[in-house]
């Protein structure tokens, strides 16, 4: 920061004051000069230590000014035109950047004051407003953690740029950048929006004759809601008057859908009430846990760029009794199938992991009035085979490639336009796999470059059903081709390499649509309705693998996991354990809902290397980055063939683990389609889950065998599917602790 020599603070109210508290606290320049209308703001701001010199105005200080200098101009919006009139003499090469809430008006007064947009002025924003005003409340630590949106023009210099950068991020806070029209717009919508609606509720309860009893026993939801009603008046409507166009066209939206919800409790609308609070509590709680991880940082938009770490002490063994939250390919279905039937589907037992709920939020964006997920419970209120709606944007699949790919087969029989974006590692993930045999079914579908996402699905011109057999073993083309063929005018028919998991067979069934299986075939005839039914979502194998595994490497372990799916297209696992020695027996076996769940209790016993047969691969294809952890505990080799499926998951886990695996001392070697592991003696170490969830929780185990401390990178994705593993983990006696870096 040594560039940054002096830095002048025109207006010392929160926003002035706090950034000269801040850089003081830095120490991030070599001198604060402070301007503020009111000589009792100057001298308070000298008595409070926070600027070393203060003048009344501007023009005395500007003859004094140049490189290396900044101005930042911190009045209410509406008074920034007489500060920058003031300007249009400085020095040429001094930087010059504002605070206010609203860019486009800014932007003009300084082109109207100026004549044209100097290059050294760089308009900016810092989002960390509050209800409280004046130099009083400055707060050096306003800026940390808190984001500073700068709008630069074509006109500015790189240089200014940085240097306005350098400013605020030696403050603490985030710089990003964005443009002018698209600041005012997002700002409309999350700031002057909401308080204009405060004012105004407040504004309206004033009035009331009995203003005294409504303020007197007004309860915690008009304190919370109406708190930014308290900020800075002229302020407020300063920034109302600068953005008129935005706020207008919030304004208005906000109103129609105040007059939807008035029309709601006018009718008694139950269902749609529940959706629009379902939707809005929702949508808060996410917002609520994007805060918790870090105030209005970058970690809303892209928990990707947290390091959420793993570490792991070795030894130890796996004790009690657990039930793993609910299976997450029943938990896609519920919902998708809930939606498309006729009337109210409850379901139990729901996953509440970030996979499953993207594909709750994608059928929410389409009009669905989905309750819950309230400890498992969800209710769909169902919409029909045709009752679907236009989602008003892309809809946001995460990393869920379950929901891309099966959606694609309900969207490409909608009459609108869709489509279907996700995470950085779902963008890598192919998509030729389901758009291909779609378009053949008569589905314009775009992709970008090679297959992959995003997915754009054209207004529908009708499918017509096809006959395909599926070039590789996946339940999730599968389903997508039935999910199409309920859609497409004929009987479409689907014919499988080898088995996969049949959920989508059975939970169709369960909502009374005909499926017919003919050996390795499966067809469906389109022009049926589906009804609303109950669902009872058992635990998922998946999840239970890493338990099951870590009895069976641990010495001394004994875990009993309850009510897991042991439909036996999912059975992989189980087998393969079973086949390379494990003590693991299954009680209690009954039916759920049309899946049949068991108890599974495994004890520790030595185990040895085995072939893996190839047809247990589909039977246990997401269980690989745990059994590979098995198979490094085993005595002799363990060789796995026929997988290269597991080179398209949410990483190329063949890869993934061979890199962990040697990193821990193993010796592995890989193929294209499977990996050779020799058991051995696991040694302690770093390793990278590269986002994927399952290889994060495949190495947390490992450590049970390690002979010291695991650390595992990039963990955050474990939510996707297990959001309790670490709580779990911990309970079941692995010495495990999170941390972020
Ligand atoms: C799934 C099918 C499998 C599996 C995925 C879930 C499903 O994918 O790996 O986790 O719910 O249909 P493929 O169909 O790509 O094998």
């Amino acid at each position: 920061m040594s560039e940054l020599n002096k830095v002048v603070i025109v207006g010392l109210g929160l926003i002035g004051g706090s950034l000269a508290a801040a850089l003081r606290k830095a120490r991030a320049c070599k001198e604060i000069i402070g301007i503020a209308r009111r000589a009792e703001t100057c001298q308070q701001a000298m008595r409070m230590g926070i600027i070393d010199q203060a003048h009344t105005d501007i023009a005395s200080v500007l003859p004094s000014l140049g490189k290396g200098d900044v101005v930042f101009i911190a009045v209410p919006t509406l008074s920034v035109r007489k500060i920058i009139s003031a300007l249009k003499n400085a020095p040429k090469e001094l930087v010059i950047t504002d605070g206010a809430s609203v860019k486009g008006s800014v932007y003009q007064d300084v082109v109207t004051e100026f004549g044209y947009f100097p290059e050294n002025f760089v308009l900016g924003h810092p989002i960390a407003g509050s209800e409280k005003s004046g130099v009083e409340a400055s707060n050096e630590d306003l800026y940390v953690d808190h984001r500073v949106i700068l709008t630069p023009c074509s006109e500015n210099r790189p240089a200014a740029i940085a240097l306005v950068s350098a400013m605020w991020q030696s403050v603490g806070a985030e710089v990003l950048e964005m443009s002018v029209a698209d600041h005012d717009t997002v700002l409309a919508a999350t700031s002057h929006l909401p308080h204009a609606i405060a004012f105004s509720l407040v504004d309206t309860l004033a009035h009331d004759s009995n203003n005294e009893n409504i303020f007197r026993y007004a309860a915690g939801g008009f304190r919370d809601f109406t708190r930014i009603a308290s900020s800075d008046a002229t302020m407020w409507r300063d920034i109302m008057l600068a953005n008129r166009e935005s706020v207008l066209e919030a304004i208005d939206l906000f109103s129609s859908n105040l007059n939807r919800l008035r029309d709601a409790i006018a009718h008694s609308d139950a269902t749609a009430l529940a959706g629009v609070f379902n939707r809005a509590k929702f949508a808060r709680d996410r917002f609520t846990k994007m805060l918790e991880s870090r105030a209005y940082s970058s970690s809303m938009q892209n928990t990707e760029s947290k390091n959420v770490v793993y570490t792991v002490q070795p030894g130890g063994s796996v004790q009690g009794t657990i039930r793993v939250p609910g299976d997450k390919s029943i938990s896609h279905r519920s919902i998708m199938l809930g939606s498309l039937a006729e009337g109210t589907t409850r379901v139990k037992g729901f996953l509440e992991g970030e996979d499953a709920l993207a594909t709750l939020q994608a059928f929410r964006d389409m009009g669905v009035v989905i309750e819950g997920p309230d400890e498992g419970n969800v209710t769909v209120h169902g919409v029909g085979m045709q009752g679907l709606q236009a989602p008003s944007g892309p809809l946001y699949m995460g990393n869920s490639g379950t929901s891309m790919r099966l959606l694609s087969g309900i969207l490409a029989g909608q009459q609108f336009e869709s489509e279907l974006t996700g995470d950085v590692s779902l963008s890598k993930r192919p998509m030729n796999r389901v758009a291909n045999p779609l378009r053949e079914m008569g589905a314009q579908i775009d992709t970008a470059e090679e297959g992959r996402p995003p997915l754009r699905i054209k207004a529908g011109g009708g499918l017509k059903a096809i006959d395909y057999t599926l070039p590789m073993a996946s339940a999730q083309v599968k389903s997508c081709l039935l999910l199409a063929g309920l859609f497409a005018d004929g009987e479409t028919r689907v014919t499988e390499p080898a088995p996969t998991r049949d959920h989508t067979e059975r939970m169709l069934q369960g909502f009374g649509y005909q499926v017919n299986r003919n050996g390795s075939q499966v067809s469906l005839t389109s022009g049926g309705k589906l009804f609303a039914c109950d669902i009872e979502i058992p635990a998922d194998i998946s999840s239970a693998t890493f338990f099951m595994v870590a009895a069976a490497i641990a010495p001394g372990s004994d875990v009993t996991l309850t009510h897991v799916g042991i439909n036996p297209t999912r059975i992989g696992v189980i087998n393969i354990l079973q086949l390379m020695g494990s003590n693991l027996t299954l009680s209690n076996k009954r039916e759920v809902g049309g899946e049949p769940v068991a108890d599974i209790r495994v004890q520790y016993a030595p185990l040895k290397g085995i072939k893996i047969p190839e047809e247990q691969v589909p039977l246990g294809i997401d269980e690989f980055p745990a059994l590979l952890i098995a198979a490094a505990c085993a005595e002799g080799k363990t060789v796995l063939s026929g997988a290269e499926e597991l080179r398209v998951k949410e990483t190329d886990r063949i890869q993934a683990m061979a890199d962990g695996l040697v990193a821990l001392g193993i010796a592995c070697e890989t193929r294209a389609d499977g990996i050779i592991v020799t058991g051995g003696q696991l040694t302690g170490g770093s390793v990278e889950s590269f986002h994927d969830h399952r290889i994060a929780m495949a190495f947390t185990i490992a450590a049970l065998r390690a002979n010291g401390t695991i650390t595992v990178n990039n963990c955050a994705n474990v939510a996707t599917s297990f959001p309790n593993f670490v709580e779990l983990a911990q309970k079941a006696g692995i010495s495990l602790e999170i941390n972020y870096s």
